[in-house]
């Protein structure tokens, strides 16, 4: 939601600022925004509604000196997308800019207050009112600009993370973080902030995570310094990124979705190696280790994530009940935090999110550690909040995801929340050591299963050809199948705009039925599984009403092949690990039905990559 960029150093800012907005462009791309301040204390501000591409050709014939700026791609919360409410925002004397991401929920009682003080506002957005209040401040009480902005953050409630600069002062940008993202690169004479480390990897590994409630002080000659809404100056715990250029590079692919799809057998070795020992005998997942006590005492496993890490939880419930019997809940982090759950200190919660910053995920995790569970994280994003939050927990490992529709971290979340329910199998002992051996030796070589399955590709984007232009679609699956038909339909949904359903295959007697006509396609995901038989009975039933079936089947498949229209057949695996391998030619027919069409399935209208407000 938001990415915001900021540069102070020796370079010409403009260049950075640009090329960090194009990193970030996933967080959201309604519209995008610079604001440079120049040597001479000239402080220009350029934004327009659209792409970052938008901005560029917009200031193509603009002055954009100066080596100290900031800069925003939005995605709107308040305010329709317009140049007006698009950021940088300014201070009604022109003398302050700043960018923000999140929200500020009294926005309301403050913009009448400062109206009634003579106040005149530019746009409907929260932010605006954020640094009119600063400029207030600075004004009123003849303040600096720091100390503005720490007074004007103790009257704001919500989430922020923000980057202001002033006319005046050409060597520093003040930032804070609350609730929202917030990384700054320390360089050689030069210092950046990010909503992530994507804008500042190819300039330093330095890093520092900005905790909330934390004022940064970045300065072109200063040290950085850290201190909290009391001025009271914090640690600065400098980290080293792991990330790498190519990493965030589409590597000759058309768009990153596609290049995210085919990395997965790496992404999936990268996810297994060095817990996957002694030739698949042993699940080494320290964070369960080391977490032995709670996960052997727990009555209740609670399962807390959003979109298709909802997806992903589903399958980790039939993992953990499969193999552990311990009674797993799987909650929509948005639902559980407002239902009065009852948690107590038994509960352990895990919460599965891949950019880590997901806003309901973390306050759910919140309410959960406040009631006394013990909770888990599953994220990617390295050093994101909800690894910071939590007890304990495990990457999945599977490098930078930016396209907004999630594939290979999917894929790596349901590899984790395997190897987890391994782990937790073989301390609580029930599974036999041959059990385990016998699942942890396929585990090994699942990338070469996905890439075996990645050679559909051809027949995949053929077979889109001929469902373009349905207007509806049906996903069903059972067992560990359903969780894989409601990711699929999301997919379908969030890239292509055509509506889609995924429901368990069972339940379709019970009303989907009858949306059943020659013109909906049904894809049923049917390996060869100990639901095998009552899932031919779905596809029969189907087939009865005149639908058509795409049918995801394991190689060799007899009877499916008979009924359905069309058959796509992947590798065989123990049944608890098909979602990782159905899942990839549902990934494949999402991206060539939306390219089909036209759409850019890197930037789906309405979306981002991470949901950082509520
Ligand atoms: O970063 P998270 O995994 O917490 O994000 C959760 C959802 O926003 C995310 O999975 C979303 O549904 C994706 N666009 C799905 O492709």
């Amino acid at each position: 939601m938001c990415g915001i960029v900021g540069y102070v150093g020796k370079s010409n800012a403009y260049d950075i600022l640009v090329k960090g907005l194009h990193r970030l462009e996933y967080r959201g791309y309604d519209s995008a925004g610079v604001a440079m301040v120049n040597d001479s204390g000239k402080l220009n501000v350029y934004k327009t509604l659209g792409k970052v591409s938008n901005l560029e050709n917009f200031c193509s014939d603009k002055d954009k000196s100066g080596c100290t700026g900031i800069a925003h791609t939005r995605w709107a919360t308040h305010g329709e997308p317009s140049d007006c409410n698009a950021h940088p925002h300014f201070s009604e004397d022109g003398e302050i800019a700043l960018v923000h991401n999140g929200t500020i929920e009294n926005y309301k009682v403050l913009k009448d207050a400062l109206i009634q003080n003579g106040c005149t506002f530019q746009s409907e957005t929260d932010t605006e009112v954020l640094v009119q209040l600063i400029e207030y401040i600075r004004t009123h009480n003849d303040c600096s600009l720091l100390d503005a902005v720490r007074e004007a953050l103790r009257q704001v409630v919500g989430a922020y993370a923000i980057a202001v600069i002033e006319k005046n002062n050409p060597d520093t940008i003040i930032a804070a973080r609350k609730s929202s993202p917030l990384v700054i690169g320390i360089g050689e004479g030069e210092m950046f902030l990010a909503s992530d480390a994507t804008p500042i990897v190819e300039y330093t590994k330095n890093v520092v995570y900005v905790k909330d409630n934390e004022i940064a002080v970045i300065s072109r000659n200063e040290p950085l310094k850290l201190m909290n809404l009391d001025n009271e100056e914090t640690k600065i715990d400098v980290k080293t990124l792991e990330i790498s250029i190519s990493q965030l590079e589409k590597g000759g692919y058309p768009h990153f979705m596609l290049k995210e799809i085919f990395e997965q057998p790496n992404t999936l070795r990268d996810c297994i190696r060095g817990r996957v020992v002694e030739n698949g005998n042993r699940i080494i997942i320290s964070g369960v280790q080391d977490s032995k006590e709670k996960f052997l005492n727990a009555k209740r496993i609670i399962i807390v994530a959003c979109g298709t890490s909802w997806h992903a939880s589903l399958i980790g419930k039939y993992l953990i009940q499969d193999m552990c019997r311990i009674p797993v809940e799987v909650e929509y982090a948005s639902e559980f935090r407002y239902s009065s759950p009852v948690i107590d200190d038994r509960d352990v919660v895990i919460a599965v999110s891949q950019s880590g910053e997901t806003a309901d995920t973390l306050a759910a995790i919140q309410m959960a550690r406040e009631a006394g569970a013990y909770v888990y994280g599953i994220s990617n994003v390295v050093g994101s909040s909800i690894p910071r939050n939590t007890d304990s927990g495990t990457y999945i490992h599977v490098g930078p995801e930016i396209g907004v529709a999630s594939t290979k971290a999917f894929t790596g979340q349901v590899m984790v929340l395997t190897l987890v329910a391994l782990a937790i199998a073989e301390l609580k002992g029930t599974m036999t050591a041959e059990q385990i051996a016998e699942i942890g030796s396929t585990l090994k070589k699942i990338p070469d299963y996905v890439a075996e399955t990645l050679k559909l590709n051809d027949q995949i984007e053929r077979l889109s050809l001929i469902y373009t232009y349905a207007h509806n679609f049906l996903y069903l699956g059972r067992g560990y199948s359903y969780p894989v038909a409601m990711e699929g339909a999301l997919k379908l949904k969030e890239i292509s705009y055509i509506h889609a359903e995924g429901y368990p295959a069972a339940e379709m007697k019970h009303g989907p039925i009858a949306l059943i006509d020659a013109e909906m396609p049904t894809v049923i995901i049917a390996p060869n599984d100990h639901l095998y038989e009552k899932i031919v009975n779905n596809v029969q039933q189907v087939k009865a009403r005149h639908g058509s079936v795409i049918a995801i089947v394991t190689e060799g498949d007899k009877e499916i092949r008979n009924i359905a229209d069309h058959v796509i057949e992947v590798p065989a695996v123990p049944e608890c690990l098909t979602p990782i391998i159905t899942s990839i030619p549902l990934q494949l027919l999402s991206y060539y039905i939306a390219i089909n069409k036209g759409k850019n399935v890197d930037m789906p209208r309405n979306l981002a990559k991470s949901v950082t407000v509520e």
